[in-house]
């Protein structure tokens, strides 16, 4: 088991990053103390029920809460529903919340916690890749609000993170790819050997994947945690990424997808290069959809931006993204003359 420190303002909690955690009861009991606590152990149907019921068997006192699998759980009914179990179960200030999922239980999960009592405890087992890599680590949490992501939340860290690559093993192929996106996103901004690895004949072990991608995260939360500035770079492909999600709808591309394909417009021709193959290898899509004046107008309902300014980050050289102001209509135009460039190359 390797532990990862990740230090935010209300201190420094740990992320275990190890295998065959959930199969061992006295580890568990170790990395999760919560004794006779009380713990609201929320998960969804997506999730094999033998993780919880692990967790369970090191909390006597948990209750389990099987939520439906997809974004539209990250909705206010389902936080009420969280806060109304541990209001009817006698929570109290010394309870405990644990998710046991992906990006969606984590984030609802953490902000129940958040505010149930004005703040329990929370720790989280993050079961995809993208919520290992990503979600999981920085104490972002947050609901859906009125159709707009995350748009209600807040900053609260778990007490710890744990994280079992041997869940992975039934994760579904293309969650797995596109989770693998948000790694690659991490190498890219700042991690140039964790890129070239990428680029090996075989993949880097998932254990590896996981503890180079948190030890990014945390350097990068331990230095701003609040998204002051240095934080953004983990936005990387996520403007466009953001507006190719909306306009897809429901039946298009994941979220790690659409990131994939908002950071090749961003990188430099050279650093492009290097990119596609792998995002080929990994199963991850490469081109654009075709009505991109769809994806143009969802631009314009990016949060961060600031009249016609739009901050966005870009990647000239592997491991060295960067922030920079720019406006939707440049952004717009570099996508076209992107598109033109590969004209008949991607697929
Ligand atoms: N997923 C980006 C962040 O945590 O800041």
């Amino acid at each position: 088991m390797k532990t990862l420190d990740v230090t935010s303002a209300g201190g420094t909690y740990p992320v275990y990053v190890g295998r065959g955690i959930l199969k061992d009861p006295e580890a568990l009991a170790k990395y999760l103390p919560f004794g006779k606590r009380k713990v609201l152990v929320v998960t969804d149907d997506g999730v094999p029920s033998d993780y919880t019921r692990a967790v369970l068997s090191v909390c006597p006192e948990g209750e389990i809460v099987t939520l439906p699998a997809g974004e539209g759980t990250k909705s206010l009914s389902s936080f009420e529903l969280l806060l109304s179990r541990m209001l009817d179960a006698g929570f109290t200030r010394s309870s405990a919340v644990c998710a046991v999922g992906g990006g969606v239980v984590g984030d609802l999960s953490g902000f129940a916690a958040a505010c149930y009592m004005r703040g329990i405890d929370f720790y989280n087992l993050p079961t995809t890749m993208l919520s290992m890599v990503d979600s999981s680590v920085g104490g972002k949490t947050a609901i859906d609000f009125h159709g707009t992501k995350n748009t209600v939340g807040a900053f609260y860290p778990p007490r710890a993170v744990l994280i079992d690559c041997d869940v992975l093993k039934t994760l579904p192929a293309r969650q797995m790819s596109a989770g693998l996106a948000e790694a690659v996103k991490m190498a890219l901004t700042s991690g140039a050997t964790f890129f070239s690895l990428f680029e090996n004949e075989t993949l880097p072990a998932w254990e590896e994947i996981v503890l180079r991608s948190v030890a990014i995260k945390a350097k990068i939360v331990g230095e701003d945690e609040k998204e002051a500035g240095l934080r953004k770079l983990l936005n990387f492909g996520h403007t466009l990424g953001h507006a190719i999600e909306a306009a897809e709808g429901l039946s298009g591309l994941l979220h790690g997808e659409c990131v994939a394909l908002g950071m090749l417009p961003m990188c430099s021709p050279a650093v492009r290069k290097r990119l596609l193959p792998i995002l080929d290898r990994l199963g991850l899509p490469t081109a654009f959809p075709k009505d991109t004046d769809r994806m143009f107008s969802y631009l314009t309902y990016d949060k961060k931006r600031a009249g016609d300014k739009i901050s966005a980050v870009f990647v000239d050289e592997v491991g060295k993204g960067y922030l920079r102001d720019t406006t939707i209509d440049a952004l717009c135009e570099r996508v076209t003359e992107y598109l033109a460039s590969t004209e008949g190359e991607t697929k």
